[in-house]
């Protein structure tokens, strides 16, 4: 029985290997758009949804003062592990335990990040309705926020296994192993707008048998750009600008729904 739907953060090799499998794709670059971003915005900087820091480090390490929340204990550990090697980047960084969906940390951002379909794990309307007025709450007057989410490729989410995305590999930092990660099971609510994806990963050795595998999963809602327009608009944010990608390229179906809105007064 599934208890924990996005057990993908609550350990495990899903963790251990996060940052091997996060930021190619329609993901390719983002690390170097925040930077951006975060050049034109200034800081504080306010990251939900942190995990293992990826996006915070180089943040901190190009002088900005970030704070990083995640609702992930193991995914915190990891980030807090990056920041014990850089000791001279700790006085610029606070990493707090906690659900976007429900925050006080008494005090005000310039910018406000969501970087890698984070915002998605909120799986109901009325949580990231909760999420957005609380960031909208943290923010300065004219603070920006950016919110990166997948643009829903219906073929994708409904069609036949064999359109599944394939499997990824890459090798492990410390065993040098082969590590690949599958998709291997997918379960669409179009009702609820959510997807549950059941990942496998497994490790091989210099031999190539299987030196360890294991199950996991998570779940993602979806919102078309005009939902996602109606909510930023509902939740007192205007809308500056809408790319499909980290290259700054027009909306397009099926692509990232990269968001850059304004909060107002
Ligand atoms: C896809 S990872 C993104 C991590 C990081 N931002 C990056 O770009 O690599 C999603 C993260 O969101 C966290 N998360 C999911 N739901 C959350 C919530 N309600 N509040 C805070 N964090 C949440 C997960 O624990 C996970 O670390």
């Amino acid at each position: 029985m599934m208890t924990d739907p996005n057990a993908y953060y609550a350990g495990g090799l899903g963790v251990e290997l996060y940052d091997l499998f996060t930021g190619a794709g329609l993901l390719a670059g983002d690390i170097e758009f925040y930077l951006e971003c975060a050049r034109r915005s200034g800081g504080p900087i306010l990251e939900l949804g942190m995990g293992t820091g990826r996006v915070l480090v180089p943040l901190a390490e190009a002088g900005y003062e970030v704070v990083g929340m995640d609702l992930s204990r193991p995914m915190l550990d990891r980030a807090a592990a990056k920041l014990r090697e850089r000791p001279e980047l700790s006085q610029r960084v606070r990493l707090v335990e906690g659900d976007m969906t429900s925050f006080d940390l008494e005090q005000q951002f310039a910018l406000a990040l969501v970087p890698a379909r984070s915002f998605q794990h909120v799986v109901t309307p009325e949580g990231q309705r909760r999420a957005l007025a609380c960031i909208h709450r943290h923010l300065i007057p004219g603070g920006h926020l950016i919110l990166d989410l997948f643009d829903p490729n219906f073929e994708l989410l409904f069609g036949s296994d064999s359109k599944a995305a394939p499997p990824r590999e890459a090798q492990h930092p410390q065993s040098g192993h082969l590590v690949r990660r599958t998709v291997v099971a997918r379960h669409t609510d179009p009702f609820r707008q959510t997807v549950h994806e059941v990942l496998r990963f497994e490790e091989f050795d210099a031999a190539g048998n299987v030196a360890g595998s294991e199950e996991t999963s998570w779940s993602l809602r979806w919102s078309t750009r005009q939902e996602t327009a109606y909510l930023l608009e509902l939740s007192g944010f205007e809308v500056i600008d809408l790319y499909s990608d980290f290259s700054r390229s027009p909306p397009d179906y099926g692509r990232e729904q990269l968001w850059i809105a304004r909060a107002r007064q």
